[in-house]
């Protein structure tokens, strides 16, 4: 029994937008990922970070969670900038139900326990967000969404998971990192950062958060183990 994390599986499976094309650290990779998957057990818990399926609604990406629903593990999945497909709870449930998903739940103004940890999380904000209209709203409505997790983890100690890096190389973002120390967040992992712009990552601890990237090409696609 252990808890795994990964992001950016990018799933095309119904999509036609295959990330092979962006260099060999992509080949192969849904493969790749079933390989890996298949090592973890039904008392296993996945995290999956963000930009999950590139379908552009649930219907479009049911062949990408029906792969997903073939490894027994729970999977709790958050919310990425290229996930077209979320929907609200109610209707990702009764898509789950209506499929027969069972090992599948969104991490949105929630947190899960594992152990003696809680598990909380939400997509974050990042210097792309900083340039896009209304950003204020957005980035208010993410820090809530944020905080609503992190309150909800009572006195167990937080494992975070962002889709965005909260502190990258020539960018910080100050409220996520505000909420970080207010609850004392002991791990805190991201995703999003591909190809290049991983050489920029910042891991290691902050504060006293340990910071670490875990998207998918970052982890050559084999999912990092959080804790037992
Ligand atoms: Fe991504
Ligand atoms: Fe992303």
């Amino acid at each position: 029994m252990a808890l795994y994390a990964m992001g950016d599986l990018h799933l095309s499976l119904n999509s036609n937008k295959s990330m092979e094309v962006f260099g060999p650290a992509w080949d192969n990779y849904t493969e790749r990922i079933r390989v890996s998957l298949s090592e973890l057990t039904a008392d296993d818990v996945l995290v999956l970070a963000g930009d999950t399926s590139w379908g552009m609604s649930l219907e479009e990406s049911e062949a990408d969670f029906r792969f997903l629903e073939q490894f027994p593990c729970k999977k709790y999945i958050l919310k990425g900038n290229h996930d077209y497909w979320w929907a609200t709870a109610a209707k990702f449930k009764a898509f789950c139900e209506k499929n027969g998903f069972i090992t599948m739940e969104l991490l949105h103004n929630n947190c899960f326990f594992y152990g003696d940890y809680a598990i909380c999380g939400t997509r974050g904000w990042f210097i792309e967000e900083e340039q896009k209209p209304h950003n204020a709203k957005v980035l208010n409505r993410e820090l809530m969404r944020l905080e609503t997790s992190l309150a909800a983890a009572g006195e167990k100690p937080i494992l975070c998971f962002l889709h965005y890096p909260p502190l990258y190389q020539g960018y910080r973002c100050e409220e996520v990192l505000n909420l970080l120390r207010k609850y004392q967040v002991k791990q805190c992992c991201y995703g999003h950062l591909h190809g290049p712009t991983i050489k920029r990552r910042i891991e290691g601890t902050w504060e006293k958060t340990e910071l670490s990237l875990i998207s998918g090409d970052y982890l050559g696609f084999i999912p990092k183990k959080i804790c037992d």
